[in-house]
């Protein structure tokens, strides 16, 4: 999850979704955007999010979200991907999951409050919930001694359940000690070569083989709840971790032992080429009465209507074959005994070729769930791509970046109530340079890291007092001072009342059946 930590070189080098980033220190634009696990940079500008990568955007589904979080509410869950598959399964009380893991470098801090309050929620609204400390990867790629590890992962630990997480109904692991997710993690990594790590996440030459074994973790983490079977799973996580959730869903997707495609004919076609052939085989067929539309009919429909010229060859060879829509399954991975049957599963009209079956009777739906029915079956996992929910990076309380290096940019969970009071009290704000300024000018809640911590944390549930907050910051009716005062003493409560659970939870934490000393050194 978002770690705010800076202990790597900042990256501003960007590329487009098709070429991740590379650490490369800052080659390329400085304006685009650069999302990277291990590095610091913050994510100066979420709309490029969407444009580049593919995220999607958050508000587009609000609505159909069953009694929203707040931080849904209040659009610092910005963005998503698939996350709909996840919602659709929590309205028909279907199977389905939540997931995320912590590295424990650090005291565990109020931007990973958000990804506790994530997890939570979801279990609350009846998924299964797991949570997961990822040591393997401090190890690996933070250097972090086993014995520093077991500090912080009890810190993470008792937060998460003071924060409410049911260890009775959830999953708590850490990787180390969880077999079954390293032998997951092992399959994962057939499916991935070093060029493709090098281009997703910048490793070289000098990147140490631990570290690229703790990507292949992450990837099992993130499909480890599907294990026992299918089922959407939504991975709440900051927007540096997207390329760890982009890669999941292709490995996914690699895995599974066939792809289901539509086709018109025997021959493999593209999605663009596809369109071409439904144009055709609509505007033929008309006229074809009850002859079937043939391959050549349809290449000099298509050659006189477009250039595609490939295309073209390809109806030209298949001469008289008739041109028909249909449902493919390819043979992706599948044994042969698997394949069989499923050749056996399909009903209705079907042809089999060599590596695929072609289905004349199904829609794409009933044939995507009939693959996954004949994979499970036949011993595959048969996983549905993971969805992720992505919220938004907090301001350090000095403005810039919240960074867990720089002790004063942000609140600790662990931090003295008096020092989280002291903290805010003397926070940056959006606040102008007079208090007549103010008066007239209204305060930029927007630009204000102490706003955002009413709306992140201090207001919690309650809208309409962040709302006030807003209103009167940007009516001029509150002036900082006031404000922070205000801010500090709930920080103040805040910090008190978790800090009062967290010892409540201690023996909660011995029974979570999660190792808590590493027999490592
Ligand atoms: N890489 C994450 C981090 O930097 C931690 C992590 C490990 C994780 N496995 C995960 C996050 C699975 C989400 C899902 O903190
Ligand atoms: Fe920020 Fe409060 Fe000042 Fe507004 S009044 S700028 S919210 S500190």
């Amino acid at each position: 999850m978002a770690d705010h930590d800076d202990s790597d070189p900042p990256t501003d080098a960007g590329t487009d979704a098709e070429q991740p980033t590379a650490t490369d220190g800052g080659a390329a634009g400085a304006d685009d955007v650069v999302l990277d696990p291990w590095g610091s940079s913050t994510v100066e500008d979420y709309r490029k999010l969407f444009d580049q990568f593919g995220i999607e955007e958050f508000d587009e589904l609000l609505d159909e979200v069953p009694n929203p979080h707040y931080l849904m509410r209040r659009g610092v869950i910005f963005g998503h991907r698939e996350y709909r598959r996840v919602l659709e399964a929590m309205r028909n009380d279907e199977p389905a999951a939540v997931l995320s893991g912590f590295m424990p470098t650090g005291d565990p801090h109020i931007g990973h409050k958000l990804v506790f309050d994530e997890i939570i929620w979801h279990q609350q609204q009846g998924l299964d919930a797991y949570a997961l400390i990822a040591d393997l990867e401090a190890h690996a790629a933070r250097g972090m001694t086993w014995a520093e590890i077991d500090d912080h992962a009890r810190d993470y630990l008792l937060s998460l359940l003071a924060l409410g997480f049911d260890p009775e109904e959830g999953e708590l692991y850490r990787q180390s000690e969880n077999r079954v997710l390293q032998d997951l993690g092992f399959e994962l990594g057939a499916k991935a070569n070093y060029s493709e790590l090098q281009a997703i996440y910048g490793f070289d030459g000098e990147t140490d083989v631990s570290h690229m074994q703790s990507v292949v973790t992450q990837m099992a983490d993130i499909l480890y709840p599907q294990l026992d079977e299918p089922k959407p799973t939504v991975i709440p996580v900051g927007p540096d971790q997207d390329p760890h959730v982009r890669l999941a869903r292709d490995l996914a997707t690699r895995m599974r032992f066939f792809k289901v495609t539509e086709a018109y004919a025997s021959f493999e076609t593209d999605a663009g080429e596809r369109a071409l052939l439904a144009e055709a085989y609509d505007s033929l067929r008309e006229d074809a009465g009850d002859e079937p539309v043939r391959c050549e009919d349809a290449a000099e429909y298509v050659a006189e209507h477009h250039h595609a010229p490939d295309l073209v060859t390809s109806l030209e060879n298949a001469g008289m074959e008739p041109l028909r829509p249909r449902v493919r399954f390819l043979d992706r991975n599948a044994t042969e005994g698997a394949f069989e049957a499923l050749i056996e599963a399909v009903e209705g009209e079907k042809r089999v070729y060599e590596g695929h079956v072609d289905s004349f009777d199904l829609s794409v739906e009933d044939a995507e769930d009939l693959a996954r029915e004949v994979e499970v079956q036949q011993g595959g996992y048969g996983f549905l791509p993971p969805s992720s929910i992505y919220h938004r990076f907090m301001t350090g309380l000095t403005g810039g970046k919240m960074s867990s290096s720089v002790p004063a940019s942000h609140i600790s969970l662990l931090d003295d109530p008096e020092v989280g009071y002291d903290k805010v009290k003397s926070a940056t704000t959006g606040g102008r340079e007079t208090a007549e300024l103010q008066r007239e000018l209204g305060g930029e809640a927007d630009k204000c890291p102490v706003y955002e911590l009413y709306a992140y944390l201090l207001a919690a549930d309650d809208d309409a007092f962040a709302k006030e907050v807003y209103d009167e910051c940007v009516g001029g009716e509150r002036l900082c001072g006031d404000c922070k005062e205000q801010a500090a003493t709930l920080m103040r409560e805040f910090l008190e009342d978790h800090q009062e659970k967290r010892e409540e939870c201690e023996e909660l934490l011995e029974e979570a059946g999660i190792m808590l000393e590493s027999t490592r050194r």
